[in-house]
């Protein structure tokens, strides 16, 4: 799967300059990549705080490298064709490809909450805005596009 991922990022060239540079950052993703589809089994503390907060990291991680919602969302959807096809090959009940398929979306869900709750908090700091104010000029924003 870490390998069928890491093939499918690499095929765009954005995406396959963050992975490859520097040298070793491919095979450390990897690895984490690894633990991260063990932990969606495992649930770490059965899918409860710590699970939530590992989760909120590697969201913080995808935040500090730049990577945003619009990279992760397709990468994701990759997983989970990864995961149907090989469960439908292997036989497997319908209910496990739903089971994994809710996973993935939670932990979806926080990689993009991070990214959000990081912009929103280091514009209302840099800015002194309220967040009043912040709505009502996303509001207006969306009102002229
Ligand atoms: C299904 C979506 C994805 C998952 C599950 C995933 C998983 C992970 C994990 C577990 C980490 C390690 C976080 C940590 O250090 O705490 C990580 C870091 C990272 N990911 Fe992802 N990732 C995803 C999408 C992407 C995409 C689309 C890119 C874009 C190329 C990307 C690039 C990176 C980079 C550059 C790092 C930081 C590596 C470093 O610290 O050197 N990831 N990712």
């Amino acid at each position: 799967m870490a390998y069928c991922f890491y093939d499918y990022l690499g095929r765009d060239p954005e995406m396959a300059k963050i992975i490859n540079e520097p040298a070793g950052r491919k095979k450390r993703l990897q690895e984490t990549f690894i633990q991260w589809f063990h932990e969606m089994f495992t649930g770490i503390d059965n899918w409860s705080e710590l699970y939530a907060a590992r989760r909120w990291q590697i969201g913080l991680a995808h935040v500090r490298v730049n990577i945003t919602p619009q990279h992760v969302v397709p990468a994701m959807a990759i997983v989970v064709r990864e995961v149907e096809k090989h469960l439908k090959s292997d036989n497997q009940d319908d209910s496990l490809t739903d089971s994994l398929k809710k996973i993935c979306t939670i932990d979806l869900a926080f990689i993009e909450q991070a990214y959000v709750e990081v912009l929103s908090s280091s514009i209302l700091k840099e800015t002194g805005w309220t967040e009043c104010l912040f709505r009502r000029i996303i509001n207006a924003g969306t009102d002229s596009i």
